[in-house]
Order: structure tokens, then sequence, then C-alpha cells
């Protein structure tokens, strides 16, 4: 029975993107994964399988991990005219080679751990930030968002992020798990809180991971390697309210010498051009600025100031000017 599952997130390969309630009624959303082929190859295909169905369901706060395969028949049952014995890939290894160790064996133990994190489960780390979004509560419920920042020191965030990490597979690419033995990681994960009836739940909204280089002679230069928002959050102002939360950061601590990102995606180059173009407008970082050419001297002043890396600070000076043109 999956009786207990109040709140699950499912990445399932077969089904469409759509919040859906269970067969018993729980709250489920299912989810397609952007990329597979970091676990089952480029081609991004099994063979040897009819009806094959594999699910990863996930609760919605600890991560907890359900893998589930199903299929109607192997190519080794299927009648074959061919002299040669055909073989069917295995889906079951390359899976559980990205996902933790202790993941839950069977449905009932998932909808267990479920049913218990629900209510238990509280994010780890420092809360260092929270804001309000724009999904509404509704009746007596009240609902939040908070960040919380976390290193790899903690054995219990370590564990979390076993669980966590196989989604940067899923979601951005060319992704690879990163080294938690390294101290100069950070973490920042976002979570959306719900209070009903003064009982708060969580819900992994999404997450970054910042590398913090050493910048000469006794600053750092941070880096924002991975950043995802989960698919039922996307476009809806998280990933903006999380960067924008990182760029704050850097920009009040003078340990901080500038903040740059690692092989950006378009569509994160795109948030970030619009957060980026908010604030140095907010900050008349270009009212100096007349036209074209600007000097290097007058970027590198900008660059300084405003702690941004030489390519997004250039980036933004092209947009600036270009938004002049009538
Ligand atoms: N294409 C074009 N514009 C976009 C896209 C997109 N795919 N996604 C967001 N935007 C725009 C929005 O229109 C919005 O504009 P506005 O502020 O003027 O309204 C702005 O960017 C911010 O939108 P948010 O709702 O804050 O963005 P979201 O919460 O969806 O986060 C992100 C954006 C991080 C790209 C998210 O969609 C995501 O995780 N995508 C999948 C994984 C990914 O690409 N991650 C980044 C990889 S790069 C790296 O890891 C360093």
């Amino acid at each position: 029975t999956v009786d207990g599952v109040v709140k699950a997130l499912s990445t399932d390969l077969t089904a469409e993107c759509l919040p859906e309630d269970d067969e018993d009624g729980a709250d489920v959303i299912q989810f397609h994964p952007a990329f597979t082929y970091p676990i089952y190859g480029e081609h991004e295909r099994i063979f040897g399988y009819k009806g094959l169905r594999i699910q990863l369901s996930y609760a919605a706060g600890s991560l907890a991990t359900l893998f589930e395969v199903d299929y109607a028949k192997r190519i080794e049952q299927m009648e074959s005219t061919l002299s040669v014995p055909l073989k069917a890939d295995d889906v079951d290894g390359p899976m559980r080679s990205v996902l933790a160790q202790n993941i839950c064996n069977t449905r009932e133990e998932f909808a267990q751990r479920v049913a218990f994190d629900t209510q238990a489960f509280r994010p780890i780390g420092q809360k260092v930030h929270e804001y309000k979004g724009t999904r509404e509560a509704e009746g007596d419920e009240q609902l939040r968002y908070e960040i919380y920042e976390s290193g790899f020191e903690s054995s219990e965030f370590r564990a979390y992020h076993e669980r966590m990490q196989t989604l940067v597979l899923f979601f951005i690419e060319g992704a690879q798990f990163i080294d938690m033995d390294d101290e100069r990681w950070r973490v920042f994960t976002v979570f959306e809180r719900l209070d009903i009836n003064g009982v708060a739940s969580y819900s992994l909204v999404g997450f970054c991971t910042m590398y913090r280089f050493f910048h000469w002679p006794d600053r750092k230069r941070p880096r924002i390697s991975q950043f995802l928002i989960l698919p039922p959050f996307q476009g809806q102002g998280h990933g903006s309210s999380l960067y924008r939360f990182i760029y704050s950061m850097v920009l009040a601590s003078p340990e901080y010498a500038d903040l740059s990102v690692e092989d950006p995606s378009e569509a994160f180059d795109d948030m970030r051009d619009r957060n980026d173009m908010r604030y140095l407008l907010k900050h008349k970082a270009f009212d100096h600025i007349t036209c074209a050419p600007v000097s290097r001297s007058d970027i590198v002043e900008l660059q300084r100031r405003f702690k941004l890396s030489m390519r997004q600070m250039t980036r933004c000076l092209e947009i600036a000017l270009l938004q002049r043109i009538k």
C-alpha cells in the first residue's frame, strides 16, 4: 500500500510531466528527466524490453528514494528467428551506480519513510535567507521559501547530497558529481515550507553548488558550479531568488572578490542577465557611460565595484549600450 505517501516527487522516464494524484489520492508530482545519457549512454536507448517503465520516486523533502523497474517482456522471453541469442541491456546497474547507497527496497518501506519524513524532516545546514513566493497558500496554510547553506563537513548533509546529486545528471547538460572531500564546496538548498496547523513540512525546490577558488593574496573567488530548480518549481522566480541571494552575499562579503559561473546553460544566462541588469540599472552602474567605445579601465572599475566576472560585466555593458540605440 502507498497510503502513507503524502507528497513525493517522481522522475519517470515514461510519464508526461503532469501533476497528478496517485491511485491512493496521495500528492504526487511526476516529471521527466531532460537527459538520461550519463546513465544509459549517448543514444538514450535501452535495448531488449517491451513496455519498459523506470520510475524513481523521491520524498519531496528528505529525498528518501525508491527505484522501480517494470516491463511486459524481455528479449530473452520473446520468440526470435535469429540463431544468435540476444541479451537485454542492464537497466538496474547503471541507475544504481548514480543513486545513494541506502535507498528503500520496497514500496511499503518507501511509503513509511515518506509518511515519517513529511513531518519529521528538517533542512540540513544554516538558514541564511527566506522569501515569499508567487504560489498562494490555501485556508489555514502558510507557505514560504527558505535558503540553507551547508558544507560536506556535516555527515548528515553528505548523505543528503548523495541523494540530491543524482538530479544534476537528469537536468544539467554535462554535469558531473563533485568531490565531497574538498572543503572548498558550499551548497545552497532552497525549500518550500508549508505550515498546516502549526506543523511544518518541507519540499526541496532546488539547489546550487559553489566552489571557492583562492584569489591572490587573501580573498576567495566563488564560482557557481551546478544550479538547478526542479521542474515543478521552474518559472516561478525561485532561480532568480537563489541567484540574487548568492550575488548579494558575494557583494556584502569583503572576503569574496567576484562571482563567476561554470559553463552556464542558455536558460541560466538568461536568468542571470535579467537579474544582473536589474541590479546594475537600479544602482546606476552605467549612468556615466554615454556611448561605445568604453575604455578598459572603466570596465575594470565596474567589474571590481559590482563583483561580476569580466565576461558578465562586458555582456551587461553591451546590453546597456544596445538598450540606448533608438
Ligand atoms: N529560457 C528563457 N528564459 C528563461 C528560462 C528559459 N528556459 N528560464 C527562465 N527564464 C527567464 C524567465 O523568463 C525570467 O524572466 P523575468 O525575471 O524577466 O520574469 C527569468 O529567466 C528568471 O526566471 P525564474 O523563474 O527565476 O527561473 P527558474 O526558477 O526557472 O530558474 C533555471 C531558471 C535555473 C535555468 C531553471 O529553469 C533550471 O534549473 N533549469 C534546468 C537546469 C539548468 O539549466 N540549470 C542551469 C545550468 S547552468 C549551471 O548549472 C551553472
